[in-house]
């Protein structure tokens, strides 16, 4: 038998994020306003997960309109013309369609003609997962430039009629631009990623796929809408994020103290919480915005990301720990140095 190949990875070449943007659809809908549709109430769902409203794209407006909007701001403030992107990866659960990816779309849209685009599914975490195709994508030189995507239109997944899941998801995209780091300018430190299969049966979007394709028949079919079970959920989603998050500030030579700003998935008010305390990490170091968007799965950290940005919450020089958790079961973190 054949020895295998030697197990040392290429070098790559550090990377930074030289823009970012984000993109909210227009119409809010609040707690209030779920009050009249489902058996619920703004004291329950803002004392249990810490949502007060969350977006809701229109008719017409699909998750590559989100997209590319999103993208378009991270490309202007990258100071990148759209016709020089080279790749885009865009990370949904809610694509336009089964196929093509969403990412051929975008592309059309932002007129990025020259680009290679696929989409990455990876649920809650999918951002962080494309963040590391593209630091290795633009590390090892294949690519001069990527444009990474978050986006989300869940409202055209969740079940209006549940309420143990329609109070939760949210509309909306986020989109960083990745180069090549050159001396002082930033870079990412370390990414790490998780996955598991065993824990498929969680968090689920059943109809749909080839196990249980679309019926004409049946175009109410509840099986099409996301399905979770929440509690089971909500303990995977603290223990693997505080694993995620240890794993990358170690992976990266630095200690918790080091974080300037932890920007973690937003899916529940009550999970950050436990994160941080167990991550003995200030509570005002942490960015949050669930409040006004609910869980936009793939987009979540995007968006935060991109308003901690131009919020001015991060400066030069800056440790930024970024953590996720989604379906499948996935996980991922990251520590970014701005
Ligand atoms: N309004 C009012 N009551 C509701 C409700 C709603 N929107 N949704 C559920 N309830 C009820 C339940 O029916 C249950 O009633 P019962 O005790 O009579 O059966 C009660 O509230 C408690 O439900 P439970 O599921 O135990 O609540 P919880 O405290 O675990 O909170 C979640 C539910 C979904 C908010 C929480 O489990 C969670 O956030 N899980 C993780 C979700 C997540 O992060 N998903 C995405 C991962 S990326």
């Amino acid at each position: 038998m054949s020895e295998p190949a030697a197990s040392s990875p290429k070098e790559i070449i550090p990377v930074r994020i030289a823009g970012t943007g984000s993109y909210l659809p227009e119409r809010i809908m609040t707690n209030h306003d779920l009050e009249k549709s489902v058996d619920t109430s703004d004291e329950w769902i803002t004392s249990r997960t810490g949502i007060r409203e969350r977006r809701i794209a229109a008719e017409g407006e699909h998750t590559s309109h989100l997209a590319a909007k999103a993208a378009e701001k991270a490309l202007e403030q990258a100071g990148i013309d759209a016709a020089d992107v080279e790749l885009i990866i865009v990370a949904t659960i809610t694509p336009d369609t089964l196929t093509p990816a969403t990412a051929c779309y975008v592309q059309q849209h932002i007129g990025s003609l020259r680009a290679v685009a696929f989409d990455v599914s990876a649920a809650c975490s999918g951002f962080l997962y494309a963040l590391e195709l593209a630091r290795h994508s633009v590390g090892s030189g294949a690519f001069k430039n990527a444009l990474i995507i978050g986006a989300e239109k869940l409202s055209s997944f969740v079940d209006w009629t549940d309420r143990n899941t329609c109070v939760l998801f949210g509309d909306g995209a986020g989109a960083a631009v990745i180069v090549p780091s050159t001396n002082g300018d930033g870079r990412i430190l370390s990414c790490q990623l998780g996955t598991d299969g065993a824990q498929a049966e969680l968090l689920n979007i059943p109809g749909g796929g080839s196990a249980c394709p679309v019926s004409i028949d049946a175009p109410s079919d509840k099986l099409a809408f996301l399905a979770m079970q929440g509690r089971e959920v909500f303990k995977h989603a603290v223990n693997a994020m505080k694993k995620a998050a240890i794993d990358a500030i170690s992976a990266a030579g630095l200690t918790a103290k080091d974080i300037k700003l932890l920007i973690p998935h937003q899916a529940n008010l009550r999970i950050i919480d436990a994160i941080v305390e167990r991550l003995e990490i200030n509570r005002d170091d942490v960015f949050i915005n669930l409040d006004k968007y609910g869980n936009t799965s793939a987009a979540a950290v995007a968006i935060a990301l991109d308003e901690a940005n131009r919020q001015g919450r991060i400066e030069s020089g800056d440790k930024v720990l970024l953590v996720a958790f989604g379906a499948g079961l996935t996980w991922a973190s990251a520590i970014i140095e701005w």
